[in-house]
């Protein structure tokens, strides 16, 4: 039995390691009502009247058990994807599309799919990385501390989720809010494109380096390319069309380097006088 200074030291030593969260290998729903025991009951007993052969014997996964992660390789998963977002002719059906893709594991960690807000008319987008822990519980983009600061850096230039728009590149969650990895993006792209094809924006807002390399085909970084006018092209989501659109600091990572706001100010100024110049 560990002593109590020895499960200090490990808890200290899984801190260090930069984790914040005890994560299981398989989603637990605390927000979930309670199983009702008498319903539990009344189901053990019928299980045990089955014949083990009687296929409706197999009880259905309980909570935490493990789910089944996607067994397509990353290829066909990006195919099922692009069928699917290309079938979708509204960002309704889009939304539906995305809860019945099963090409991507993160969504069995995930509690909900994140979709989007904001106005779907406006004429700018705002375009994130992936829902964190906030987000996921509440299935709406940048609602905690650094979606609190994009909303200030947004409203600082006169816009609000009435006159804008905010999506992210993953729908669903990366469990301990880890980076997302390069498949999970690839796999996810054909959803996001149609995204931007269906509100098809005037100008778009890439909000941090995975969304910026996730939607422009260019080798530098987010410090190199945050504030510059580029253009995001779409060729293969049901059109060809291009989007002014200029990539700009996460707000996570301005928390954290509080001197880089003054480079976010002048991006958003760039990007009000553009959207005035559009009037
Ligand atoms: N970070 C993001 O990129 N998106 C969110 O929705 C929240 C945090």
């Amino acid at each position: 039995m560990p002593t109590r200074a020895e499960l200090l030291d490990l808890l200290r030593w899984h801190v260090d390691a930069g984790v914040d969260e005890a994560v299981g290998d398989a989603p637990t729903d605390h927000f979930k009502a309670e199983p009702d025991p008498a319903a539990a009951r009344r189901e053990s007993a019928a299980d045990r009247t089955r014949a083990p052969s009687d296929p409706s014997s197999s009880a259905s996964p309980k909570r935490g058990a493990n789910v089944p992660l996607s067994l397509e390789s990353p290829a066909a998963a990006k195919g099922s994807a692009d069928l699917l977002a290309n079938e979708a002719s509204t960002l309704a059906e889009l939304r539906d599309a995305m809860g019945r893709f099963e090409g991507c594991s993160l969504k069995h960690t995930a509690m909900n799919l994140v979709f989007g807000d904001g106005n779907p008319d406006a004429d700018v987008m705002f375009i994130g990385e992936a829902p964190g822990a906030d987000e996921d519980r509440e299935g709406l983009p940048f609602v905690g501390v650094s979606g609190r600061l994009l909303d200030r850096m947004i409203a600082a230039i006169g816009l609000d989720r009435t006159s804008a728009y905010i999506t992210n590149i993953l729908p669903w969650r990366p469990p301990g809010n880890r980076k997302p990895t390069t498949n999970e993006v690839t796999v996810c792209l054909p959803f996001i494109r149609r995204h931007i094809a269906l509100v098809a924006p005037r100008v778009l807002v890439l909000v941090g380096g995975t969304s910026t390399s996730a939607l422009l085909d260019r080798p530098e970084g987010i410090t190199r390319l945050r504030g510059r006018w580029l253009i995001y092209r779409d060729d293969d989501s049901g059109g060809e069309f291009e989007i002014p659109c200029m990539p700009i600091y996460h707000p996570a990572y301005l928390l954290r380097q509080a001197a880089l706001k003054r480079d976010a100010w002048r991006d958003l100024l760039a990007i009000q006088e553009r959207l005035r110049s559009m009037e």
